[in-house]
């Protein structure tokens, strides 16, 4: 077992030391880029202004004989702009594929000084994070990297999910966790060609009443129990978790209930992968300004955290209070990144 003592110094001679607190940063969405594709990058600089973190994908839906276009699509991208308060993450290819070492030592060898987040996907168990987290201090180091890259593991294996609550302790690097419902389906053999969402045949019937018509039948959400056991695990280890992708373009309402799913349980973002789907995610993930007012209302009413009033005829305490609290700390930081937001918050 590794000493307490030991986790929060660095592991390579000359690299930055792990941060003991995430940088709180508003992550409502990670949009992803094809970085192999000129045009779409082309788009960046305007992206950037849009989003909470664009996201330079090397992994799956990039063609084999594209890789190395992606890699150095991503390079060129970075380069191009300051980011500012925008996060800059790529997405790189899994570490049993031929291309991962070369996307580490790459990539962070040329821009790894502007980047926040490496997104690992089909993290297994803690030793994946190790493999990396190791790999990164020695590319720190070598570079003289002042601030330590992070690592987000996506949650899409069974033997990930099996593992999950070690994964998000595995590091002072871990920035958090997202669920892949589409490798963890093909992981799990689901009966699914889907990415993300609900499925018809996923439902619970009603009970049969002689003489009542058809029965009722409620569709069940598939990925409730891993999204329940993923949140646990990074609110535990004080890291964030998210939902990840939702692959039907053409279904808007369907994206909005399951990114909206998601955060009610606790996520703080969805990827994006379609221009659509990013002011679906910022009006999800940003909360709602009743509620807001609302949580305002039991803080005022209560200064000191403790106790109990009734509001509205609605009992509040302590954990009300502290639920309040969440809301408009959330609130707050929209309003610090969106002039809107501060308007419909009355901030
Ligand atoms: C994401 O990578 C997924 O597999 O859903
Ligand atoms: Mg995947």
């Amino acid at each position: 077992m590794k000493l307490p003592r030991n986790f929060f110094k660095p592991l390579a001679i000359g690299a930055p030391a792990p941060l003991r607190e995430l940088p709180v940063k508003l992550e409502r969405m990670i949009h992803f880029v094809p970085p192999h594709i000129e045009k779409l990058r082309a788009k960046v600089p305007e992206l950037i202004a849009e989003v909470d973190v664009v996201l330079g994908n090397l992994e799956d839906a990039i063609p084999a004989d594209a890789k190395q276009a992606a890699r150095a699509g991503f390079i060129a991208m970075a380069k191009a702009k300051d980011f500012g308060a925008t996060g800059l993450w790529t997405r790189v290819n899994a570490l049993n594929s031929p291309w991962l070492l070369d996307d580490v030592v790459e990539i962070v060898g040329a821009v790894g000084e502007r980047l926040d987040v490496i997104m690992l996907p089909k993290v297994e168990g803690p030793w994946d994070i190790h493999y990396l987290d190791q790999l990164l201090a020695q590319l720190e180091a070598k570079r003289a990297i002042k601030k330590p890259i992070l690592i987000h593991a996506i949650l899409e294996t069974a033997e990930g999910v099996d593992n999950v609550a070690d994964i998000a302790v595995a590091s002072p690097r871990m920035h958090g966790i997202s669920l892949g419902p589409a490798d963890l389906a093909a992981s799990r053999a689901m009966k699914t060609t889907r990415v993300g969402g609900g499925h018809p045949q996923y439902k619970v019937l009603a009970d049969a009443t002689p003489g009542d018509g058809p029965r009722a039948a409620f569709q069940q959400d598939l990925w409730h129990y891993t999204l329940a056991k993923m949140v646990d695990a990074c609110a535990a280890a004080g890291i964030k978790p998210f939902y990840g992708p939702f692959g039907d373009f053409s279904d808007a309402q369907a994206c909005e209930t399951q990114f909206r799913n998601a955060f009610l349980m606790g996520c703080v973002g969805a990827w994006t992968l379609h221009p659509s789907q990013v002011p679906i995610a910022k009006r999800v993930f940003s909360p709602d300004p009743a509620e807001v007012a609302f949580a305002r209302k039991i803080i005022e009413a209560m200064p000191d955290g403790t106790g109990a009033v009734m509001i509205d005829g609605k009992m509040q305490d302590d954990a009300t209070w502290k639920q309040a609290k969440v809301m408009v700390d959330l609130a707050r930081s929209v309003a610090a990144k969106d002039p809107d937001g501060a308007a419909r918050y009355g901030f």
